[in-house]
Formats: C-alpha cells, structure tokens, sequence
C-alpha cells in the first residue's frame, strides 16, 4: 500500500491531483500535438492523414463529426473552424443519437470521429454504421493504437499524452489543436483560405502553447481565490458566444463533472429565452467574452444580467475594462485570433472548477458514477 501511494504520488509530479498536474501540461502537450505538423518558417502544415486523402475530403459533400462528452464538444468547435476556413458544411452529432436513427450518410460523405480513449462504445458503432453506409471515416484519438484508431480509415492523433483524471482536460485542448490544423490545411489546399491568411493563422496558432503558459500562471491564483466564494453555489450558468460558446458547454461540463454543482452551458444571445428567469443575487454566471466575436452583444449580456443581481465571473482578455468595469470578478487572458480563443479561455474554466470541487472535498480525479472510458452502452 505504502509503494502504491509513493508510485502514485511520483506520477502526480508534485500535484495534489492527476487532474491539476493535466491542466498544467497543457503547454506541453499542445505543442507536442502540433510539433512536426505545423511548420511556419516553411508556411505548411504537414498531415500525412490528411495529405493523403485531402481530395477526397476536400471534395466531401458533407463532414459528420461524431463523439461523446468533452469529444463532442471538441467537435462542435471544429464545425466552426472548418466551415470558416474549408467552406465544407459540418454537422456534429453524439454517437449515442447518430447510430440509433438512421442518419443521411452516403460515400460521398466523410464522417471524423473523435475519442479520447479510442475506446467509447456508442463513438465505436457509430463508426461501424457510417462505414457501412460508404462513408469515409477520419479519427482523432489520444491514445494511440486504441480500437478506434484502428478501425478508421485515417486520422491524426492528439498527442496529449496518458490522461488519467477522469474529467479530460488536456486531451480536449489537444483536439481543439488538431482540429485547427485540419482546418486550415484543408482551407489552404482547396482555396478558401488565402495564403495570406493562412500564414496569418499559423503563426499564430504557433503562439498558443505560450499564451496557455502565461494563462496557468496570471490565473492560478487568482481562480483559487474565485472558487472559494462558490463553495455552496448550487448551480451555475457558462454563456459564451461563436467559438465560445461551445466552451461554456465544456466549461459546465467541468463542473458538473467534479464538484457535483448543477451547470448549464448557453450561447449567450439564448439567455433571453430562458435561462434569465433563473437570475438572481444567487446565481453566478461566467461569461466568456473575448474581444473579437460580438464583444458588443456580450457587454449588453452582462448589463442585463448585473441588472438581475446576478453574480458574474468575467473571463476577458487582458486589460478589458468595459466587462471587466461591471463584472463582480475578473479572469484575464492573452489575446488570439477568436478561432483559437477557446483553447486559452477554456484553462481558467478548468482551473475554476478543480478548486471548487477541491474546497466542496471531492474526488476530482475520480467523480462519482463516472468512468474515464466508457466501453458500455
Ligand atoms: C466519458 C469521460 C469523458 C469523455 C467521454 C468521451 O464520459 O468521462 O471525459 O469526454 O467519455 O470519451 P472519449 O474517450 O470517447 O473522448
């Protein structure tokens, strides 16, 4: 028992829990997904799996994006960025709902799983299904060599490395990464991106791991300090809008996850239908409002929610002052193109929903009737 403890807490390097140790790796471990890949001196991004079938998938009448959990909201994100960038029309769909109707999908279709463990049953039949109807499946998992990696036609993984907190964190941030690059590569080859921006987008998107970097460490503390005034909420509401909006799903799942509180995602423009009745002086509600992307709409979102008595934690860039003037707390992070912003906003979420399940004495890194790998249906 005493080796196992010791062998353990060796492989938390230092962390008090696998899940924090995770959300610190992740500069690493999206610069490990794009090492060899993007090349910005030499202006490419270099994808065997997708170099080798990019006619066809260039040429897809329509991508299917199938996953569960954090995948999907991975996916969701992706529909944005490849329809931005590759002018492909993208839906995304749970496993669990595809695989049980009897969806249009045909061989001029390309269907892209993502998995984290490679593992998930429903994403497993899901795949079965569409390749049975013709189509051409691309996957995008973490571990390596896992069965869905092995019955897709191609993909690409996420080199995150092990993740072993149940609720997925920097295997979520590495498939944010992939499915950048495959946007943009597929925007690069079939014209709808200019080269000029293309360059634009990569270069940037060489400067994430950094600004995730700087994000762990003027948030930290700060996040801490944040969760301990949340320690008996009850629920809580995550509003974001375009690309953020499915990282307020993620962000409410975090929660949900962990510390057992009620949270539910919203794009922030849906607040008005519905989620305002629930506003009073005890709901907070975090907000995702990054300078780009409506930052308009968003500052009319938190005035009306102020108006409420709502509490609001305000997730901005750095030296907002219009949000950050009415919010009751502020988390700030370093700008980037929006089409990345979740990929940074998304490491103070995690953060804030580690502590507070931290402070409530919970099992982070192994919540209650969850599973890291769900190979049942
Ligand atoms: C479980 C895990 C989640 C994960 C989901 C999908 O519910 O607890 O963290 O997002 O399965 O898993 P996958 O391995 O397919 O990404």
């Amino acid at each position: 028992q005493q080796l196992k403890l010791s062998l353990e807490q060796i492989e938390k390097g230092g962390f008090e829990h696998f899940m924090l140790k995770e959300i610190f790796e992740q500069p690493k471990s999206i610069h490990d997904t794009l090492r060899g890949r993007l090349l910005v001196e030499e202006g490419i991004i270099k994808m065997a799996g997708i170099w080798d079938n990019l006619e066809r998938l260039n040429q897809a009448q329509k991508i299917t994006i199938i996953a569960c959990g954090t995948s999907w909201h991975a996916g969701l994100i992706g529909e944005y960025l490849i329809e931005e960038f590759a002018r492909i029309p993208v839906e995304v769909e749970y496993a669990s709902e595809f695989r049980y109707r009897n969806p249009i999908i045909s061989e001029k279709d390309i269907v892209i799983a993502i998995s984290q463990s490679g593992e998930t049953a429903d994403t497993m039949a899901a795949i079965k299904m569409a390749k049975e109807k013709g189509a051409f499946v691309y996957g995008i998992c973490n571990v390596v060599d896992s069965s869905i990696s092995r019955v897709t036609d191609a993909g690409s993984y996420t080199h995150a490395g092990p993740e072993i907190g149940v609720a997925s964190t920097k295997a979520f941030t590495a498939q944010l990464t992939v499915l950048s690059l495959i946007a943009l590569k597929l925007g690069k080859h079939n014209g709808h991106l200019s080269n000029q921006e293309f360059m634009r987008l990569i270069s940037e998107l060489d400067t994430i791991p950094q600004k995730v970097q700087e994000v762990l460490d003027t948030t930290h503390e700060i996040t801490k300090e944040i969760a301990k005034n949340f320690v008996d909420a009850q629920n809580f509401l995550y509003l974001g809008r375009g690309y953020n909006f499915p990282a307020a799903l993620e962000g409410a799942l975090k929660l949900k996850e962990i510390s057992y509180i009620h949270a539910e995602g919203y794009p922030a423009a849906e607040m008005k239908h519905g989620p305002i009745a629930l506003i009073d002086e005890n709901m907070p509600i975090v907000i995702i409002a990054p300078k780009q992307g409506h930052y308009d709409k968003i500052v009319s979102n938190v005035q009306e929610i102020k108006a409420r008595k709502g509490k609001v934690i305000a997730v901005v860039n750095k030296g907002d002052t219009q949000v950050a003037s009415v919010a009751d707390y502020v988390i700030e992070f370093p700008e980037t193109s929006e089409c990345f912003s979740p990929i940074i906003a998304s490491v103070p979420l995690q953060l804030l929903s580690y502590y507070i399940a931290v402070y409530r004495g919970a099992n982070v890194d192994q919540p209650r009737n969850l599973a890291k790998s769900v190979t049942v249906e």
